[in-house]
């Protein structure tokens, strides 16, 4: 049987593109596979976090699962500190982890930018312990957007280090699962960065729980070019505004680009802007209410969390210790 390892941060609200590259596909993957869902909080440490918003995130992310459709029954749903062989496993593999490897990471470029001398260890490490949480539990498969592509790719080359120096297939090599044409939703106020919930513009994304009205002005303030939509899907290329548009609004109502193009083939924008947002609430608005309805109840979210946490650790727990006696620990 598959095992389905997967993650999201919780630093700020969820976003289109957590829905449509993550959580989406997730939901649809809970019938295949065993699934491990987290809510990486120590991931989110790697840049400041006040401590009050660290802890609401989770919550909300965890309501998030649940609202999108995960099932908490059927699916492991909990948050990744609770479980300390997430840690622990990381420290381990580090000492197997060339740092050549690490330096490769376009995400740590981005994140630090020119200040790569004043950024956090951790930041720099955070693929280490991508690794550990998906070897943690022997994961098979790992459904990520295409920017975590290279990071479950590592995850692979650090679990055969760990084999190949420890002389067992102890852990198995995770694959990467890139879903379908949503796994790059980019911004709205600029084509040529992913829509990010650390993107300082709130006018960037539209978060799960955005009522109509600012879904409708987000998509209004969109950023778009001068020329009318083209009526074929060539006729995108160089256009990364009206791409992403076109892309969001074929993942959200399930047509291939090339229908969605035929559709507002000649239009202006504001067109597709208008018809957007329309669908958008549409397909937003009772996630966004479950999401609510869920944060009103704190204690029921924490006891699935417990529950969760229980499960998970059910499963860590011997792969870690195995790997702590072949490693002579
Ligand atoms: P963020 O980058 O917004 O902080 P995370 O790093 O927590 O989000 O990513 C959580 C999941 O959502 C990952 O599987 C990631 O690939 C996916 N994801 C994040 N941003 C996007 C996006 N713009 N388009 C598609 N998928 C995305
Ligand atoms: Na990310």
């Amino acid at each position: 049987m598959n095992r389905i390892f997967s993650g999201i941060q919780p630093t700020n609200q969820l976003h289109l593109g957590n829905y449509l590259g993550a959580l989406r596909n997730w939901v649809r993957l809970q019938d295949t596979a065993e699934n491990f869902f987290c809510v990486v909080d120590l991931h989110a440490l790697t840049v400041p976090q006040d401590p009050e918003s660290l802890r609401r995130s989770t919550r909300e992310v965890t309501a998030a699962f649940i609202a999108a459709g995960i099932d908490p029954e059927r699916s492991v749903i909990f948050a990744q500190s609770t479980v300390p062989g997430h840690a622990e496993l990381g420290w381990l593999l580090g000492t197997l982890t060339p740092m050549g490897w690490l330096n490769r990471m376009t995400q740590f470029k981005e994140k630090s930018g020119k200040h790569r001398e004043e950024s956090g260890l951790g930041l720099y490490s955070y693929p280490v312990l991508m690794a550990a949480d998906i070897l943690l539990y022997k994961g098979t498969h790992v459904p990520v957007g295409e920017d975590q592509k290279q990071h479950v790719e590592l995850a692979r080359d650090i679990a055969g280090a760990f084999n190949r120096r420890y002389g067992v297939e102890y852990f198995p090599l995770p694959e990467p699962v890139i879903q379908g044409q949503a796994a790059r939703i980019m911004s709205l106020r600029d084509g040529s960065k992913k829509m990010s919930k650390s993107d300082e513009s709130d006018y960037s994304r539209i978060n799960l729980t955005d009522d109509a009205d600012a879904i409708a002005l987000k998509f209004r303030k969109a950023k778009s070019d001068s020329d009318n939509l083209p009526d074929t899907k060539d006729g995108l290329t160089g256009r990364p505004e009206a791409e992403n548009l076109i892309t969001i609004y074929a993942a959200l109502s399930e047509q291939s680009v090339d229908q969605v193009v035929a559709q507002f083939a000649g239009s202006q924008f504001s067109k597709l802007k208008t018809e957007l947002a329309d669908l958008a609430v549409e397909k937003l608005a009772p996630i966004g209410a479950r999401m609510r309805e869920l944060m009103s109840d704190q204690a029921e979210l924490d006891r699935l969390l417990k529950l969760g946490t229980e499960r998970a650790a059910a499963v860590a727990n011997p792969i870690l210790r195995g790997a702590q006696d072949l490693m002579g620990l």
